[in-house]
């Protein structure tokens, strides 16, 4: 039987299947535990799973910055790698933007490093698909990141919007 995918609000149990699925995931930068289970508690309004039955095999990490308050920010997203390439991410986005914590956003914005091409059209899709623009800069260069992690790309900043009203 094929299990059906459900979107909810995550919980503190959920945080260490969040923190694989982003270990797992082979491009995220990962967390330490502890991060997951804030951003299942602290951030759960603005936090969305996808299930298999019981097993989350996606999640998007966000919140509402506090100095961009009119921004749903994306912290992190990942498709379970089986699951990939079947409008699972799409879907993951627009359930984030229906939480409670992100109605009202007028952007959805993310950063996304330049090489990592499935990102780059998962947020340029989305845009298409709600008929808004995806303005793209950069927002973190390269240098700003430690030395001792190895090189690391920058990080551009999308801006989707503006988003229709809820
Ligand atoms: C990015 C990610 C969440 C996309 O999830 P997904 O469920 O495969 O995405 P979807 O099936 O909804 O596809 C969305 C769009 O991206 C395109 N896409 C998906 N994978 C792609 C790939 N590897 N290369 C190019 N385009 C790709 C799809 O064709 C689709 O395009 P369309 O809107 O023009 O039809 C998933 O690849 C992932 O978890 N990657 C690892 C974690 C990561 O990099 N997160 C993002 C950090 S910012």
């Amino acid at each position: 039987m094929v299990d059906l995918i459900t979107f909810r609000a995550p919980a503190a149990d959920d945080a260490a299947d969040l923190w694989r699925l982003a270990r797992d995931s082979g491009s995220l930068d990962l967390n330490s535990p502890y991060a997951y289970l804030l951003w299942c508690t602290d951030f759960a309004d603005s936090t969305v799973v996808a299930s298999a039955g019981t097993e989350p095999i996606g999640f998007v990490g966000g919140h509402r910055p506090p100095n961009d308050p009119d921004c749903a920010f994306v912290w992190q997203v990942a498709v379970a790698p089986s699951q990939r390439g079947s409008g699972l991410g799409r879907r993951l986005l627009l359930a984030f933007l229906a939480r409670p914590g992100n109605r009202g956003a007028t952007w959805l914005t993310a950063t996304v490093t330049p090489s990592n091409a499935a990102s780059l059209a998962l947020f340029r899709g989305t845009a298409r698909h709600l008929g808004v623009r995806c303005e793209e800069r950069e927002r973190f260069p390269a240098e700003v990141f430690p030395a001792e992690v190895g090189a690391h790309e920058p990080e551009i900043a999308l801006r989707i919007g503006p988003l229709p009203p809820d």
